[in-house]
């Protein structure tokens, strides 16, 4: 993706969450300059991976696959591995999908999360439980929709109005969309600490990161931009 083309992305996702009252923490708007200038008190920034996620997931053409998130707050995965009593076991996250825009079919390790339409369109999620070679299974899937048990066949989809979420559980593949007509949708999602890196399982080979052409100053930076706008970074990981 061209960093002119995340840019706007970003300044258009800060819009919509103004429309729809979801605000986001400070950190949000810091500048690349901003960030040249902070010391060891961001460590936490860094070490949570939060912050702003904008993705093509690698395959150049975000208006088809694409997808723009702000986590918010997370804990560390390698501290709940060490102690899952003390550490911070909880994430949350902002998600804005557009219109026939396809997150592409995975499932996560061990994150179980919670997918909340906040507010816009509507988001439609197809569903297929995972063999345990990580193929899709054939056998139906239950998901919970607000507390309510909804069956479906396999690859079948379920409707997420504003107000309206299903808990995800592990190994459970996914696939959305915001449905054609409705508008983008303002996506939140609270789940079990997220690890980027490694807790991602996608079904057909594509890449989690866009590839950044970097063709103007970043706007705000992405949380994989840290690294060469931040002093610290180094020291601040291995804090
Ligand atoms: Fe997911």
């Amino acid at each position: 993706m061209k960093r002119s083309e995340i840019n706007r992305r970003m300044r258009e996702a800060l819009e919509l969450c103004r429309r729809y009252q979801f605000l986001l923490p400070p950190f949000a708007k810091w500048t690349p300059s901003d960030w040249r200038l902070k010391g060891l008190e961001c460590a936490g920034i860094i070490r949570q991976q939060i912050g702003w996620d904008i993705t093509d997931f690698g395959g150049g053409d975000f208006t088809s696959v694409g997808l723009i998130l702000f986590t918010i707050r997370n804990g560390i995965f390698a501290d709940v591995e060490k102690d899952p009593l003390l550490a911070r076991s909880y994430a949350e996250k902002m998600l804005i999908v557009a219109e026939r825009q396809v997150t592409p079919t995975h499932f996560h390790y061990f994150k179980t999360e919670d997918i909340i339409n906040r507010g816009g369109g509507v988001l439609v999620i197809q569903l297929w439980n995972s063999t345990e070679d990580e193929k899709c299974a054939n056998d139906d899937v239950e998901v919970l929709c607000d507390g309510v048990a909804v069956q479906r066949e396999a690859g079948g989809t379920i409707e997420l109005h504003p107000g309206e979420s299903v808990t995800l559980p592990r190994l459970l593949y996914h696939k959305f969309w915001g449905k054609e007509g409705c508008g983008s949708v303002l996506v939140g999602e609270v789940s079990r600490v997220c690890d980027e890196y490694r807790d991602n399982r996608f079904l057909e080979p594509v890449g989690r990161f866009a590839t950044i052409d970097e063709d103007e100053e970043p706007l705000h930076l992405l949380f994989n931009d840290y690294a060469d706008y931040y002093p610290e970074y180094d020291r601040a990981l291995s804090g």
